[in-house]
């Protein structure tokens, strides 16, 4: 029987309910299969996470639900101990209900914690598509379209399948349009956070408004599929910043940037399938902080580095994926 973690730092949402600080995530990059993926949902519950990101597009859900079965079943857990994200894809954004209880069906479950409009374009392409494909029918982001979006969640809100809305992949320019339209407004927001990648100004937006920001590629992605990697990517587990700390407390660089996503203010999803490292990636986060010195060493290491640049998402006429976040 694996080491039980108790004591993981919370979040109170803007709806009351409460979120761990650290999740497991589950999007295999690829490389992991949904099996394999499900044994690790197993294997963290049962070590002591009580937050799952998961998400439609990540076509693991119905084997995510029978482990999630299991674990009921067996009395390991209640659902209300657990707080399950989920997300509707972007070929959905005019069937959300639809998307929302396939989610349902697929997890096992009568309702999400969180449920996320994943991105906010409408825009297509086949999960595990080259990075040069682009869908003739994609279009620049509209605050209408991502609006109606919205507000297919909010009656979903209402019926009670969905009990916290978020948002993800956004910028503070959309978010300050959408914010107002809103007449429930986000309880988190996803964002890709790293120490290489802070987005100081959309956290500090997030917070303002009251809204969770919840890091994703929290260590760097390290194994991100070939079509997210570029040359001039950097790396943020060997960062000088983020290997000096590590030395300091005689820790992996992967546990210094999950510590100092949580003490930074940041809910965090780190994935992985191995037991060692995600127990060490909930485990960090009940020991040995860092110090105010350290924090101020890991700001450092900012070097403007967006892993997930989305460019399958451009549309026709743009030729810039920095387009997307404008
Ligand atoms: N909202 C969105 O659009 C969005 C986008 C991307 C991701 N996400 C969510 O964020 C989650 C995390 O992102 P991610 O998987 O891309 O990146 P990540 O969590 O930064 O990196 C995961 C990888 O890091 C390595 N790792 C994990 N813990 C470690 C440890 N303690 N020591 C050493 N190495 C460790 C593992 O690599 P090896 O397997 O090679 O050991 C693992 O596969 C996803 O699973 C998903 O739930 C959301």
């Amino acid at each position: 029987m694996s080491e039980f973690i108790t004591n993981v730092p919370t979040y109170t949402l803007n709806t009351g309910a409460v979120m761990p600080a650290v999740g497991l995530g589950t999007f295999g990059s690829d490389k992991y299969s949904p099996e394999q993926i499900a044994a690790a949902v197993s294997g963290a519950v049962k070590s002591g996470y009580r937050m799952l990101d998961c998400a439609s597009v990540y076509q693991n859900e119905d084997m995510i639900g029978k482990v999630l079965d299991e674990l009921f079943k067996d009395g390991t857990v209640k659902r209300e101990d657990l707080f399950i994200t989920s997300k509707v894809w972007n070929d959905q954004h005019r069937e959300v209900r639809k998307a929302c209880m396939k989610s349902l069906k697929d997890l096992g479950l009568s309702y999400i914690d969180l449920y996320f409009v994943h991105w906010p374009f409408p825009n297509y392409h086949a999960p595990g598509c080259n990075g040069d494909s682009r869908n003739p029918d994609s279009k620049p982001f509209s605050v209408d379209e991502f609006m109606d979006t919205w507000h297919q969640l909010e009656e979903l809100h209402d019926t009670g399948l969905v009990k916290a809305l978020g948002m993800s992949n956004m910028t503070v320019s959309k978010l300050s349009r959408v914010l107002p339209l809103c007449r429930i407004k986000p309880a988190a927001l996803e964002m890709e956070c790293h120490p290489s990648f802070q987005q100081q100004e959309l956290f500090e937006y997030a917070k303002a408004h009251d809204i969770v920001p919840i890091g994703f590629c929290p260590i760097g992605s390290p194994s991100r599929p070939e079509r997210d990697r570029c040359s001039t990517d950097v790396a943020d587990m060997e960062l000088a910043e983020v290997v000096t700390v590590a030395n300091k407390h005689n820790i992996h660089p992967a546990t210094v940037c999950i510590k100092w996503a949580v003490q930074r203010g940041l809910c965090t999803i780190p994935f992985s399938v191995k037991e060692s490292q995600y127990i060490s990636n909930l485990k960090c986060t009940t020991e040995d902080p860092l110090t105010e010195e350290e924090m101020d060493i890991l700001k450092g290491a900012e070097r403007n580095c967006r892993l997930v640049k989305g460019q399958v998402f451009l549309w026709p006429g743009a030729t810039d994926w920095k387009q997307l976040w404008e």
